[in-house]
């Protein structure tokens, strides 16, 4: 059977000292628990090969939470795909909310982003999921719907080579941060209708996992994990503390 996958995104938090006591901690974990399933931990750039550096003779794997959409050359500021790869990272998101509604990137960036991720054999996180109006005027199918084709479109001839590379998130952009979840029913409903749509665009796509992401915490992980067709969890805030992580990695 295929591993789940638990992933933490620290996004723009912490500092050297505090990444490395919480990396040190999931280490202790990780090597007491030996869970099944798939752990990942996506720390600021400027720590990811600190935290690398603890984590390289475990099971944990490393995320990136950006990437350039260009190939090594005069982009300021900019880290590639290869400069990851050469780090020792194992995933990257791509699409996460923030960065499209904060940084305003599009689907034209994240199309470059993919491309750059998979030449360089990283596995792409790609988030994607409705606004807050969106959920209301009950246009969520209809924005996955899009979004998804959009994601598969843009990069067809990578994903049909490589679909492995491709692990989904669906992020409600309302559940982020605010403590808010879908109900149980509205999960079965979402999640089965992204597998259906996935799998009709191609049945090489049967195989790529889908994870949740929005307000995880250790009282509804499990239940959000027995959901069906739910492959996984993206955690953002409770990833920042040990205790509440470690306590997700353990119920599931
Ligand atoms: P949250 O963030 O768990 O703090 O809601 C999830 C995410 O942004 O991936």
């Amino acid at each position: 059977m295929s591993k789940k996958i638990i992933a933490g995104n620290w996004k723009q938090n912490g500092t050297l000292k505090s990444s490395i006591s919480l990396t040190k901690k999931v280490l202790q974990a990780v090597k007491k628990e030996k869970y099944t399933h798939e752990i990942v931990i996506i720390p600021p750039s400027i720590f990811l090969l600190p935290v690398k550096d603890l984590i390289h003779k475990s099971k944990i794997k490393l995320g990136a939470q950006n990437v350039s959409a260009f190939n090594d050359g005069a982009y300021t500021g900019e880290i590639s795909g290869s400069m990851l790869k050469d780090s020792g990272v194992d995933y990257c998101l791509v699409g996460h909310s923030e960065r499209r509604h904060i940084i305003n990137e599009d689907e034209s960036d994240f199309s470059s982003k993919v491309s750059r991720l998979i030449d360089n054999d990283i596995k792409v996180i790609y988030c994607f999921g409705e606004t807050l109006n969106d959920y209301k005027n009950k246009k969520t199918k209809l924005i996955i719907k899009r979004q998804l084709k959009k994601l598969f479109l843009n990069n067809k001839n990578n994903l049909k080579k490589h679909p492995s590379k491709l692990i989904l998130a669906y992020e409600p952009v309302w559940a982020i941060g605010t403590g808010l979840v879908p109900s149980p029913e509205e999960l079965v409903s979402i999640f089965k209708y992204i597998r259906d749509t996935v799998n009709n665009l191609d049945k090489k796509y049967a195989s790529i996992k889908l994870l949740y992401g929005g307000s995880v915490t250790p009282d509804n992980a499990s239940s959000l994990m027995d959901t069906e067709h739910i492959d996984g969890l993206l955690i953002g805030g409770a990833s920042l503390i040990a205790k509440k992580f470690i306590d997700i990695c353990s119920t599931i």
